[in-house]
């Protein structure tokens, strides 16, 4: 045989085990056990090898942390990090050190949980993680320190880990998830009596949907928070996935973006479908008082920073009566914009009442690590004590 013609028939088999492969394994997608493990990856985590009630391996100060757990209304045990400022931290330093380290039985015994309730200027952080592993991972425990370090911080964070994640019992699913972050936010208010008023919820990727359903069963119970910040959000899962590559590279449903009929199919399929544009509308329909920050990377890989553009015109829509056409809407948005050069801007939107909604595009940051840069914890801040 021809050299040439053996070469192309490699290719032409090479190409056509290709494709089989691909529509298999998203064939094999559409069973719900694999297509959960596929978009949570929550087994994929350190707290197999690495014990997570010792958080001074992740650079905390001795008993900074306090590892506990709770229980959600059905019955699962969430795995919680309290993580006490560390300017607060020095002023109490020598009990602190006195404290039992450890997963804590009873953390209302707890020096640090006290600070947190008893004093009338606490504030609190109550942040969602992304997708796989845990509250202990990545960029997140340097994300606590930037939030919260600083002499005069009274910004105490609380991370978790939802059910199947990390140390966490059960499996996710949407629903699940969004009663972990009911959970905890309940924790914070009844347990730890911490008002809604000085508490901030702050999501990055799958955290920022999480918090979407999380603030928008507190605005049905007419219940405000000081702020909302969602951090390289999405506007909802299917739509997500037809843009999403795995670690900026691998592209999932993409490739059958030319096919609308098999996109439709897919899409279908697609169990847990994270509608946080419409949840956001609803927040902030239903909200009196609104401080959100949606902040996204230019140079994120992972989700294109145009899915933030969809969050921010569905929150800012939320707040006319009926909504606007998105002529009007794109007009009112570019008087209210300001531009940071490279294609980067900040557009503060305060029409309809006590709601502010704030977009950021940065340019630097990708996907995680950009929890650790100051204009994440900037907005934090802001959100506090923010009127525009
Ligand atoms: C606002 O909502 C209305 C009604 O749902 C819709 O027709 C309009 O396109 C939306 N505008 C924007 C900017 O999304």
């Amino acid at each position: 045989m021809a050299p040439l013609a053996s070469i192309f028939k490699k290719a032409y088999y090479t190409l056509f085990f290709g494709i089989i492969l691909y529509v298999s394994a998203l064939f094999a997608l559409t069973n719900p056990w694999l297509q959960r493990h596929a978009l949570y990856v929550h087994k994929l985590h350190t707290a197999y090898w690495v014990d997570h009630n010792v958080p001074e391996q992740f650079g905390f100060a001795k008993n900074q942390i306090t590892p506990f757990n709770f229980l959600t209304p059905d019955h699962e045990t969430i795995y919680a990090w309290h993580v006490l400022p560390l300017g607060l931290y020095a002023r109490h330093e020598a009990e602190m050190l006195r404290q039992p380290s450890g997963l804590s039985e009873d953390i209302t015994q707890m020096k640090s949980f006290q600070l947190l309730r008893d004093d009338p200027d606490s504030r609190l952080i109550i942040n969602f993680h992304g997708n796989a592993g845990s509250v202990a991972q990545g960029w997140r425990t340097d994300c606590y320190r930037s939030l919260s370090d600083g002499s005069t911080s009274n910004i105490h964070i609380l991370a978790i880990d939802y059910r199947g994640f990390g140390l966490s019992t059960g499996s996710p699913t949407e629903d699940g998830l969004i009663i972990d972050g009911v959970a905890t936010v309940d924790w914070a208010l009844n347990v730890a009596k911490v008002p809604a008023s000085r508490i901030v919820i702050l999501g990055q990727s799958l955290g920022t949907a999480v918090t979407a359903g999380v603030v928008e069963v507190f605005a049905q119970r007419g219940v405000d928070f000081a702020g909302v910040v969602l951090v390289a959000g999405f506007s909802n899962l299917p739509d997500l996935l037809t843009k999403y590559s795995i670690a900026g590279y691998l592209p999932i449903l993409s490739p059958i973006g030319p096919y609308p009929r098999l996109k439709k199919i897919l899409r279908d399929h697609i169990i847990d479908k994270w509608p946080s544009t419409e949840r956001l509308a609803n927040f902030v329909r239903l909200s009196k008082r609104v401080r959100l920050f949606i902040l996204h990377s230019k140079n994120d890989p992972e989700i294109p920073w145009t899915e933030s553009e969809a969050l921010f015109a569905a929150a800012a829509n939320a707040t006319t009566d009926g909504g606007m056409e998105v002529e009007l809407f794109k007009k009112m948005k570019a008087r209210t914009t300001v531009d940071m050069g490279d294609g980067t801007f900040i557009s503060t939107w305060k029409t309809g009442g006590d709601k502010i909604i704030r977009e950021e595009i940065v340019a630097y940051g990708h996907h995680s690590r950009i929890l650790t840069y100051a204009p994440v914890a900037l907005a934090a801040l802001k959100a506090f004590d923010f009127d525009g």
